[in-house]
């Protein structure tokens, strides 16, 4: 299901906005990830190269902290993005949505970013994700994003980021001494 659930659920969500108003010009729906039917839609995804680049302002995040990303490229209308952990579950939460934009729950609050309306968001436009106290490793960033009608792109993914200093007081020892080699490995490269 968690590898099947989100993909399929991006796809349905674009096709969908593409009916113009037909069915989520204010955005993804809130069950949407649990009522699928891909099977439905006829599937129209852009394959050309997409136009936009998910550019998160720096490739670690800190548990508990806060990650500018920004959405590089071009204008565009709809977006559904999310922060996926690598077992591909959404992971954090959204805040201080930009213009014409809102929170969707998945299946966390705010899991998710999607679009308010369909009124133009401006190439370059910041979302703010607030990442786990408890990291969960790394983190891509994948949006499915439309320009307009014939228009869309989904599986745009970043570069993966990498959680900071880790808070969890739990670590076992194999952990620990995964951790050491991982600071020790920062330090030779940053030294
Ligand atoms: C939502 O939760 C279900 C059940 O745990 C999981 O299978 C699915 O992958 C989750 N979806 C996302 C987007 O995290
Ligand atoms: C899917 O596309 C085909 C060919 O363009 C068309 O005949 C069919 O009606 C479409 N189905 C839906 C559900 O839009
Ligand atoms: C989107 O919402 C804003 C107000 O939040 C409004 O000014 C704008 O006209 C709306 N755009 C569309 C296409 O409905
Ligand atoms: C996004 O944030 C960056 C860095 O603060 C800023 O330079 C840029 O203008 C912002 N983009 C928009 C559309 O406001
Ligand atoms: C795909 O995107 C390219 C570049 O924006 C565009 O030229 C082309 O017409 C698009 N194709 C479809 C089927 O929308």
């Amino acid at each position: 299901m968690s590898q099947f659930c989100l993909p399929v659920f991006l796809v349905y969500f674009a096709a969908c906005f593409l009916q113009r108003g037909a069915c989520f010009p204010g955005g993804a729906p809130t069950d949407a990830c649990q009522n699928l039917t891909p099977g439905h839609v006829n599937i129209t995804a852009n394959s050309s190269a997409t136009p936009f680049t998910i550019m998160p302002a720096s490739n670690t995040y800190q548990p508990g902290g806060t990650l500018r990303v920004q959405i590089m490229g071009a204008s565009f209308r709809g977006i559904l993005l999310q922060a996926r952990d690598s077992t591909n579950q959404a992971v954090g939460f959204w805040s201080d949505f930009p213009d014409f934009t809102r929170s969707l729950t998945c299946n966390n609050s705010a899991d998710s970013v999607t679009h308010q309306n369909t009124s133009v968001k401006v190439a370059g436009t910041n979302f703010t994700w607030n990442a786990p106290r408890n990291s969960p490793g790394d983190v891509s960033f994948v949006a499915t994003i439309a320009m307009s009608r014939e228009q869309f792109w989904t599986g745009i993914t970043s570069d993966p980021v990498s959680g900071g200093t880790p808070v969890s007081l739990h670590l076992g020892a194999t952990v620990l001494s995964l951790l050491n080699i991982i600071l020790l490995t920062n330090w030779m490269v940053e030294g």
